[in-house]
């Protein structure tokens, strides 16, 4: 992480500098929309911002899938598509939203992806191209926007963790902490930094055959190897290596190797979860899993207990890995121990938003069980990990908020 801070190039965590050097307050004011794009689905949603007395006085939001050409088709489409979403959510607007006569709507935007481009001038063409008078006030990403939104409902949050279909983390840094920094110290005296932490690698971070093969067959390989051990996105994949290998070696499934095995990524996180939770005596959810995933209509309770037990060692992995990158953010911040001058231990939160976290529920008790181990009963009764469902998205409202064109006049 220090690495990263002071701009080596050679440094494994990129800790990019997110230019958030101020968190929401809850003084916040007005009607403000947000753009959430970065995980599974896209967002689109409105707050009306109360200050300290009202907060979010209300919030309505709208969920869309993005068509899976568009996934694949050019930045214009995918823009032009998602200002089109917003114009019609912006046509629903009703009279409990109110806007100042004679401004403009300001929108933050939550992009998650790394791109070469500028997304803020492409969707503010779009916008034009729907007729759309609106400003883009705020870019972020989504840890910084659940951070954002993390520290809006709790004062003592001071990092936020997506585990969903993709992995990363960020945290409040003190800016004279950041070498790389070459701007005036902000008056808050913090800098968010935006870890991209899912690109780790290290020697120390043993990878299996099964991790080394999805690597080197995957779009990027070589890159994201932290995530590709983590993240929703890969961990249903890991499994069915595992599978397809002892289906091929051990005749897991029979004499014959499924057909349907051997195709990457049919086994979903959300299958391999569901087949890790089946408590039943028979294993029956777990085998009716295999039929329409692997295409095996009978398997014995032996094999049933051995694939129930391969998600439970990926899983479990996955997990205690990314508890080792949230204690390695608390002790950079010296929340790892008990202060040793006798101070008492600051309540510390860690704001978690992604499907991985907030539905598969093996995987977040032993993240939250393993952090524990690491930090000791003291340090970790101080500590509290909660989800923030969403938070990104009102994140980005509320730094669109504290980023207004208005804000002097609110
Ligand atoms: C959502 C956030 O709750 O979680 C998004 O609002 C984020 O900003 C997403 O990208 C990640 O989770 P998943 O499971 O959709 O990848």
């Amino acid at each position: 992480m220090e690495r990263g801070l002071r701009g080596d190039i050679h440094s494994q965590l990129k800790m990019l500098i997110s230019y958030v050097d101020q968190l929401p307050t809850g003084d916040e004011h007005g009607l403000f929309y947000a753009l959430d794009l970065g995980g599974t689905n896209f967002r689109v949603l409105r707050v009306q911002l109360g200050g300290r007395e009202k907060r979010v006085a209300k919030q309505q939001y709208q969920e869309v899938s993005i068509p899976p050409h568009l996934m694949v088709g050019t930045s214009l489409e995918l823009f032009d598509f998602i200002a089109s979403v917003l114009a019609k959510f912006i046509e629903t607007e009703g009279d409990e939203f109110h806007l100042p006569v004679g401004r403009q709507r300001e929108l933050g935007f939550t992009f998650s992806f790394p791109v070469g481009e500028d997304v803020v001038a492409e969707l503010s063409k779009a916008m034009e191209r729907q007729g759309l008078d609106m400003k883009v006030s705020a870019l972020v990403n989504d840890t910084v926007g659940t951070l954002a939104g993390g520290r809006y409902m709790d004062n003592d949050v001071v990092a936020a963790i997506i585990l969903g279909t993709g992995t990363n983390a960020a945290y409040v840094e003190h800016a004279n902490a950041i070498p790389k920094w070459t701007g005036l110290l902000p008056k808050s005296g913090n800098m968010v930094i935006n870890t991209e932490w899912g690109s780790f690698k290290s020697d120390k971070l043993p990878l299996s055959e099964y991790d080394k093969a999805l690597d080197f067959e995957s779009l990027n390989p070589g890159e994201q190897i932290y995530e590709k051990l983590i993240s929703g996105m890969y961990l249903g994949e890991i499994v069915r290596r595992i599978l397809l290998k002892l289906a091929h070696d051990a005749a897991l499934f029979g004499d014959v190797v499924p057909a349907k095995l051997e195709l990457p990524f049919v086994l979903r996180t959300p299958d391999m979860s569901a087949m890790h939770h089946d408590a039943s005596h028979d294993l029956k959810i777990l085998g009716s899993k295999l039929k329409d995933i692997v295409g095996v209509a009978d398997t014995s309770l032996e094999v049933r207990y051995i694939t129930r037990h391969i998600c439970d060692i990926v899983a479990e992995r996955g997990a205690r890995l990314a508890a080792a990158g949230i204690y390695g953010i608390l002790k950079k911040l010296g929340r790892d121990k008990v202060p040793t001058d006798g101070s008492p231990m600051p309540r510390t939160v860690v704001a978690l938003d992604g499907g991985l976290y907030e539905h598969y529920k093996k995987f977040s008790s032993c993240l939250e069980a393993t952090l524990s181990d690491l930090l000791g009963d003291e340090a970790s009764s101080s500590l509290v990990a909660k989800l923030a469902n969403d938070g990104s998205g009102i994140g980005a409202a509320l730094l669109a908020a504290s980023h207004s064109q208005y804000a002097d006049i609110y």
